[in-house]
């Protein structure tokens, strides 16, 4: 199917906000920063990227018959939030495996920020002890195999949505309004900025763009900037979603190996866990755009954004598009970088 027929159900308000970033990019001195803001998509407990894949992935949900929605995530996981939000907002049971993916010992950590949230909207969230892997968990599979066992009929989503076969679709479509919203702005985007973890948001970027350059001849760089810390993982699912998602969209080519870059430099050792580059860009972002970011995802993809003006890889005439994925529930957990003693 064509992108633009395969079925969406709506959770977003519409295109998300695009807007300019003056005072970073005077700060920057060099190319002209612009956001794109998916923290404020919807309204469905503060919106995020899952809201924009799981728009893709309601359609499927519905017409399975399915009475309980069940995902994984870390304890402070974006993904479970906004699978509980959905599932609140379908009117169906929620089951959540939360595993401790940061080795982050605050002792709210599993109380507040987007697990608070979750529980607030009833989902039925566990917690787990094992550790950071974007992979299929047996975890998840225990957590499906109990609902079912208890009479319901679950509804299986990975993490982050990604290995989902419609997990990239809501991100090719993004490629494409964006392009509508450049049109209305008068501005291209030469260079995107992602960050990339289970790697379906950048992949469907890929894959929307790929498209989007076979119709306009307009060719852009979409940097993946990693915030796993496991690199080949996060790479070789993003290449594998990539060239999955021009499929489903019918690409009719197959992706050039240029198309597909992920870069290394900003996650730190571990995931979730900040580095000094990336509470320099969580500080410059707040205190000159009041454009708050998250220490495990965002903070890390605004440091490489800015590192690579700086460094003029992104040159002084570029357009760059920093993709806001949200995600700034989690920082409750993370008081303790601005405590002020
Ligand atoms: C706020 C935020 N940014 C970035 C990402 C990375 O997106 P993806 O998992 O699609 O690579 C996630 C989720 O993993 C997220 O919650």
């Amino acid at each position: 199917m064509k992108l633009h027929e395969i079925p969406r159900y709506p959770l977003t308000f519409g295109p998300s906000p695009v807007h300019h970033l003056k005072r970073l990019t005077e700060h920057l001195g060099g190319a002209q920063v612009w956001a794109k803001r998916e923290d404020v998509n919807s309204g469905l407990a503060f919106g995020g990227n899952k809201v924009r894949k799981l728009e893709y992935i309601v359609p499927d949900i519905l017409a399975s018959g399915a009475d309980t929605l069940v995902s994984i995530g870390g304890y402070q996981s974006n993904h479970t939030r906004q699978v509980a939000a959905v599932a609140a907002h379908l009117g169906l049971k929620c089951r959540l495996v939360q595993e401790k993916w940061v080795p982050w010992d605050d002792p709210t950590n599993d109380k507040v920020g987007n697990i608070l949230l979750s529980r607030m909207m009833g989902a039925d969230s566990r917690l787990d002890p094992s550790g950071f892997d974007i992979g299929i968990r047996d975890s998840w599979k225990e957590a499906l195999a109990e609902v079912e066992a208890s009479g319901g009929k679950p509804y299986p989503i990975p993490a982050g949505a990604s290995e989902h076969p419609l997990g990239g679709v809501g991100f090719a479509n993004w490629a494409f309004e964006l392009a509508e919203q450049e049109k209305a702005l008068g501005v291209t985007f030469d260079t995107i900025i992602v960050c990339t973890v289970t790697g379906s948001s950048h992949a469907g970027m890929i894959a929307g763009f790929a498209a989007l350059e076979d119709i306009t001849g307009v060719r852009r760089r979409v940097l993946g900037i990693d915030a796993s810390a496991t690199l080949d993982q996060t790479r070789d699912q993003v290449d594998r979603i990539a060239r999955h998602t021009a499929e489903v969209i019918e690409l009719g080519r197959d992706l050039r190996d240029d198309e597909i870059t992920v870069l290394e430099g900003w996650a730190g050792e571990l995931y979730g866990l900040p580095v000094e580059s990336t509470m320099e860009a969580m500080r410059l972002g707040a205190q000159l755009e009041a454009m708050i970011t998250d220490p495990v995802y965002e903070g890390k993809s605004l440091a490489g954004l800015i590192d690579l003006v700086k460094s003029g890889e992104i040159s002084k005439n570029s357009h760059v598009l920093y993709t806001h994925l949200g995600g700034q529930p989690a920082i409750n957990a993370y008081h303790r970088l601005w405590d002020p003693a």
